[in-house]
């Protein structure tokens, strides 16, 4: 069971009619943006015959199995039709498994299961807004989360500030298994993209092959 919400994508990473396969905390999932440009997370599976979801293509509101074309709608990811029975009326039932998702703070975020997450409280907005960029991290969670802790203050489950005289930023963490996550960076508009992103560099370097940390 989800304890908090788990920034998984920065948003701008996701435009309208955008379908992303990921994984988070060993639960492999599709993420999709609606021509309207609503998020959905599902488990990456079809209610059919388990092909991946993210092989699927969206159309308007919906998105479509690549294998056999059944539609899921946005609206509680519930199959509106089977190209091959046309005419029959699709069991209200037959849905796909859906995600409690939010977009705050530039991020998307994933709730687990809809009716586990009422009480869930999502961390208050930061003024970070632009993008500078993700790194992948190989090494136990734990470890990555004490690495984190040296660079900056947490200040919620998944989210560090980094406290370093010439940059001010903001780092969400994805868990993707217990050796595996996600590290994302938004700055402030005042710092270079490209220093930004060399110091999320500098931090996957320090993680992965347990450097000392140096702050420059
Ligand atoms: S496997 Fe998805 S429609 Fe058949």
């Amino acid at each position: 069971m989800i304890q908090q919400w788990i920034p998984i994508l920065p948003s701008v990473l996701l435009e309208p009619k955008e379908v992303i396969q990921a994984f988070v905390q060993d639960i492999e999932v599709v993420i999709w943006r609606s021509e309207q440009g609503r998020v959905q997370i599902w488990e990456n599976r079809c209610p059919h015959r388990s092909v991946r979801l993210s092989l699927g293509e969206v159309h308007g509101e919906s998105l479509i199995c690549a294998y056999h074309g059944w539609q899921f709608s946005a609206d509680h990811g519930q199959c509106q039709r089977i190209p091959a029975q046309p005419t029959q009326r699709v069991p209200s039932t037959l849905c796909s498994t859906t995600y409690a998702v939010a977009e705050h703070d530039g991020m998307i975020w994933f709730g687990g299961h809809s009716h586990e997450n009422q009480s869930l409280d999502m961390p208050q907005s930061s003024s970070y807004h632009h993008y500078a960029g993700s790194v992948h991290l190989q090494g136990d969670l734990t470890d990555i989360q004490q690495v984190l802790s040296a660079w900056g203050t947490q200040i919620a489950p998944w989210q560090w500030q980094l406290t370093q005289a010439d940059l001010d930023a903001m780092l969400w963490l994805t868990p993707i298994q217990q050796d595996q996550a996600m590290l994302h960076m938004m700055k402030h508009s005042s710092h270079s993209l490209a220093d930004a992103f060399h110091r999320l560099q500098k931090i996957r370097d320090q993680i992965e092959n347990k450097q000392e940390i140096s702050y420059v």
